[in-house]
């Protein structure tokens, strides 16, 4: 259960170092306040880490175990530091000692937290605590200013009472400011933040008994990028999968369903939405009654499957009345006279844009499965055609188009 099932933390993960300061119980804190935002945190617990806080105290607080040694047998067959510090989105430092700062300029790696900084592809953070001498000496400016210049991020110390005694500059950031700045971080930019985008992919498989089903040969990829690129337009997505051997991008709500009611239930439950797209190949039919044990083979003839008609789900969310996405865009899968089937359907189902989707062979290859797409856009006033572009083109193409829609 999150705090806020709509946090720009939720879902994210966060490879947490701590160093070897006093302010180290902080993190404990900080641990329960990202977890509560939906965030997962696996955390390295410095050396110096350690002597201020317990990999049990900070395990019972993020729920994952704590790694602490570089050249744990069990650590490395479980989990090497190089997917440690790669499985997540953001590795933030805090407490981030002179000596830790000092090493990361050098590209000292000679424990695990130091190597897994060297390892890492995905951005850092830094959250600087320290006496204030020692944050005003020379050495450890140098090697702030080096930090920034190497693309770290930084959340400032504060001012005030420091654990020596002393009172000044090198105060690890509450707790509060810390997760403002993970939430900053990860706060979704670009020409489409606050819109809300729902997009079918995949297709569906239509159960006949508990081992067969009815598919077809989509697999997902226009529709997967799709959401990528109005992830990376800043839209919220809800991606309604049907069974494909994708992985799952990230930051976004990956709803997986098998069938086609399923996926309209899904789509359902995700309203309300700006833009509705539905790229999926949805099966046209379903069995009447899903036999509930395994058909055995009679005579050797094929026992007869009663179909249904499926629900169509484009024409449901185009044509719905309260909650209509003021975008809803179709997908039509043709071999033939593309162009003419694809406006007879922009009608049909009474959506706002078709992209007509010419699904035979291109070069000999198939478009059901490959890379690349060959479709045309088609609005209730214009046709343009995208001739044989990479499936991620498409996308950042049709991505354009709803950017400038919405302008
Ligand atoms: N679609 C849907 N639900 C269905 C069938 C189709 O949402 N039950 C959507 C698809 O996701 C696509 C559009 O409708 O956006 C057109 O799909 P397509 O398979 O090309 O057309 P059909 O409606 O199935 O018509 P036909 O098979 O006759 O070409």
């Amino acid at each position: 259960m999150t705090l806020d099932s709509h946090s720009p933390l939720d879902g994210k993960r966060l490879l947490l170092i701590i160093g070897g300061g006093i302010a180290a119980y902080k993190c404990l804190d900080l641990i329960r306040r990202v977890k509560e935002r939906g965030m997962t945190v696996r955390v390295i617990l410095t050396k110096g880490g350690e002597q201020f806080v317990t990999p049990l105290s900070v395990s019972s607080l993020s729920g994952e175990k704590t790694y602490t040694d570089l050249f744990s047998l069990t650590d490395e067959v479980e989990m090497g530091h190089i997917r440690l510090s790669r499985e997540a989105d953001l590795i933030l430092v805090a407490p981030a000692t002179a000596d830790m700062m000092a090493k990361m300029v050098s590209g000292i790696a000679d424990n695990l937290a130091t190597t897994a900084l060297l390892a890492t592809d995905k951005p850092v953070m830094i959250a600087p605590s320290m006496n204030s001498q020692m944050w005003h000496h020379a050495a450890t400016q140098r090697n702030f200013a080096q930090l920034q210049k190497d693309s770290i991020l930084v959340i400032p110390p504060s001012s005030g009472d420091l654990a020596c005694g002393e009172v000044g500059e090198g105060r690890l950031a509450e707790v509060e400011d810390m997760v403002a700045a993970l939430e900053s971080f990860f706060t979704p930019t670009g020409p489409l933040v606050g819109k809300h985008v729902i997009i079918t992919a995949g297709p569906t498989y239509e159960a006949i008994d508990p081992v067969r089903y009815i598919a077809n040969r989509s697999s997902g990829k226009q529709g997967y990028a799709i959401a990528r690129a109005l992830r990376d337009f800043g839209a919220r997505v809800s991606l309604v999968s049907g069974p494909t051997s994708l992985s799952a991008p990230r930051g976004m709500a990956v709803i997986n369903i098998e069938s086609a009611s399923e996926m309209l239930a899904a789509c359902q439950n995700a309203l309300p939405a700006d833009i509705a797209i539905c790229v999926a190949a949805v099966a046209d039919w379903r069995v009447a009654s899903e036999a509930t044990q395994k058909i055995k083979k009679q005579d050797g003839e094929l026992p007869p499957l009663q179909l249904k008609e499926n629900p169509d789900i484009l024409e449901s969310l185009a044509r719905t009345t309260d909650n209509r996405p003021s975008l809803v865009i179709g997908f039509a899968a043709e071999t033939e006279n593309v162009s003419a089937n694809a406006k007879a359907k922009l009608a049909r189902k009474g959506c706002d844009w078709i992209v007509a989707n010419d699904v035979s062979t291109i070069d000999g290859q198939s478009v059901m499965g490959g890379d690349h797409n060959r479709v045309s856009l088609i609005t209730a006033t214009d046709t343009e055609n995208w001739d044989n572009a990479h499936k991620h083109e498409v996308a950042e193409r049709l991505a354009r188009k709803i950017e400038n829609h919405f302008k």
